[in-house]
Formats: structure tokens, C-alpha cells, sequence
């Protein structure tokens, strides 16, 4: 945060729009808004991610909670939690069988999302301790609570790839840094593959990728009462860059833009064609995430793909 600016997104503003490339940090596009198109996008066609994710979740959630032994399941940005319910399931059903209780921790930035996905797992999971923190898991002093047992941190959907190497780096250190020797790390991360699906998987047909990325344009005219931004005045664009191994979600200004914003008492002008980056999406191999995973003090002991080999479910432990 930019000293003497408290407001966050205030802050993340300043620090951002007037960058080379203008820059925003991905969680801005996560109001609740945001979230329920996401949640949306899981379910369209072009967004193979959350299928395989699931495919292999749904094959391999008892053997995760047999190795792990976990007391404890942390989720970073845990959105609806729907395909945790799988690993839920396998972990209420272990810690029945013992005669113990187990308790899953939510964290997200979306708050909304998290109280009401956490209304309807205390419902669906009544055997659980359910306990929702609102924060950012990219704070340095991220808390995995402590716990009888093991614990678990889990990070799914492929949002270790909204980091870039610098800021992934430092997250996988900050994780082995709350988690105890014994404790594990369950990573989905998305695989490199054709670039025609990659980019159709951020770019689909019904157009709701398209809106998701301009709903950050919303958040900023509400959130800092700006005048003069508009959502209609940008276009959504991925690509793909081959370089980085990364999907880019832009925002390209249709016109000259001219935003006032007076509680910061500032003037932001684009040309147009001027893009801003709202969003990457890292795609990884199996070989350079363990080594990344090593480096931070994390070993892998497990990895699983679905049955195309899309997508990359990885145990290390701690
Ligand atoms: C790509 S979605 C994945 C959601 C869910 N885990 C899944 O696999 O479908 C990213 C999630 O992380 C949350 N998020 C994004 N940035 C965050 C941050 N800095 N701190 C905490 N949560 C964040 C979003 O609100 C969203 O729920």
C-alpha cells in the first residue's frame, strides 16, 4: 500500500493505472459480481479447467485424506468451495471414523461469496467446524491456524497462475512459512497445451469472460466514485504470451478516456487502443512447478492429472 493511502483499492490504483503497462491487481475483479460470473465461467463450455480439476479431485480425495491425516484444511481464495466439497467429504469421513472433528478454514477476499458458501456448508457438512476468514492471501503475514494435526493448505483452480514468477515465488515462501514440518500444500495448476483452447477458455463465445474483465472497470466507478470511466468504453482481450507461458486478460480502451477522481484528487487519461492488464494466467509444467515447490521448502510426494492430461493436481508436504 502506497503510504498515507488507506483504501486499498485506492492504493493499488495509484500504484497501477499510471504504470507502463497500466496494471490492477487480479483480486479487484472478485466483488460479488465478479464472483458470480466467475462462477459462471466454471460452468461454460470453452473453461476446461474446472472439469478436470474435479475429474481429479473426484478420483483422488479419500487418498488425500488417508496421506495427509489432516485435522485441519486451509483454503487460500476458496471462492464457492464447490469442488472442495469433494476433499470435504473425504476428510468428514475419515475424522468420523476416528471419532475426531475436522475443521475447514475458507479465505477469501470476496466476502459475500464467503459467508454465504460457508451458510450452505454448515448446512451440507454439519460434522465440520466451518470457520470463513475474509483476507488476502497474498499478505506476508498469512496464518495457517494452528491445530492438533496435521494441516493442509489448499490452492485450487489454477490461481497460483494469476502470479507472476516474482510474486509466486514470494507466495510459495510465505506458504512454507505458515505450515509446519509434516504439514502439506495441495496445488491445481493449469497445464501447457494448444493455444487455440487456451485462449478460448478466456475469451468464450457467450461473452462472459468479456464481462467478468470489464466488471473491474465497475468496481473501480463505484469503489472510488470516478467520473467519466465506464465499462462499455473497453474491450475485453486474452492472448496468449508465449514467452511467459501465460494467458493475458487486457482491457483496451475503445476511445480517449478521461477519468476524474476526486477523492484522490487526480486525473487519468488513456488513449485509445491503450490497454490496461487486469488478469495473467501462468500455465505451468509438471517438472518447473516441482522445482519451484522445492525451492520454498515443499516436496512433492504427490502429482495427478485428469485422464487428457490437462490439468496438474499436486501433494507436497512441508
Ligand atoms: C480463479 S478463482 C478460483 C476459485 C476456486 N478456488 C476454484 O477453484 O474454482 C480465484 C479465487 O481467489 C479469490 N482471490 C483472488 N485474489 C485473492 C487474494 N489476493 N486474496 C484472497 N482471495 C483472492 C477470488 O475471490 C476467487 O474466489
Amino acid at each position: 500500500m502506497i503510504t498515507g493511502i488507506e483504501d486499498p483499492l485506492a492504493a493499488d490504483v495509484v500504484a497501477g493505472l499510471w504504470a507502463d503497462p497500466p496494471t490492477l491487481p487480479t483480486k479487484w475483479l472478485y466483488d460479488e459480481r465478479g464472483s458470480r460470473l466467475f462462477d459462471e465461467i466454471t460452468r461454460l463450455p470453452e473453461y476446461y479447467p474446472t472439469r478436470r480439476e474435479t475429474e481429479i479431485l473426484e478420483a483422488r480425495s479419500a487418498e488425500i485424506a488417508a496421506v495427509t491425516e489432516a485435522s485441519t484444511m486451509v483454503e487460500l481464495g476458496s471462492g464457492t468451495s464447490t469442488k472442495t466439497r469433494l476433499l470435504l467429504s473425504a476428510f468428514a469421513e475419515r475424522a468420523d471414523h476416528e471419532g475426531r472433528t475436522f475443521r475447514y478454514v475458507p479465505l477469501d477476499v470476496s466476502t459475500e461469496t464467503l459467508e454465504s458458501s460457508a451458510a450452505t456448508l454448515r448446512v451440507d457438512f454439519p460434522g465440520i467446524d466451518i470457520v470463513p476468514v475474509a483476507g488476502d492471501f497474498t499478505s506476508a503475514d498469512l496464518i495457517v491456524p494452528p491445530s492438533s494435526g496435521p494441516r493442509v493448505a489448499v490452492f485450487l483452480g489454477g490461481t497460483i497462475g494469476n502470479f507472476d514468477d516474482e510474486a509466486r515465488a514470494a507466495f510459495l515462501h510465505t506458504i512454507a512459512g505458515a505450515l509446519d514440518p509434516g504439514d502439506y500444500f495441495l496445488l491445481g495448476a493449469d497445464l501447457i497445451k494448444d493455444t487455440g483452447r487456451l485462449v478460448a477458455a478466456y475469451n468464450d463465445k457467450a461473452g462472459v469472460t468479456a464481462d467478468f474483465n470489464r466488471n473491474m472497470i465497475e468496481v473501480l466507478r463505484t469503489g472510488l466514485d470516478t467520473r467519466g470511466l465506464y465499462a462499455d468504453d473497453f474491450d475485453h482481450v486474452a492472448r496468449w504470451n508465449p514467452k511467459r507461458h501465460r494467458i493475458e486478460m487486457w482491457l483496451r480502451a475503445r476511445r480517449d478516456v478521461v477519468v476524474d477522481i476526486p477523492i484522490l484528487d487526480r486525473r487519468w487519461e488513456l488513449a485509445a487502443g491503450t490497454e490496461v492488464l487486469t488478469e495473467i494466467s501462468t500455465k505451468f509444467d509438471r517438472a518447473t512447478l516441482a522445482d519451484e515447490l522445492a525451492t520454498a521448502g515443499l516436496d512433492v510426494t504427490h502429482t495427478w492429472t485428469d485422464d487428457a492430461g490437462d490439468f496438474l493436481l499436486t501433494l507436497a508436504r512441508r
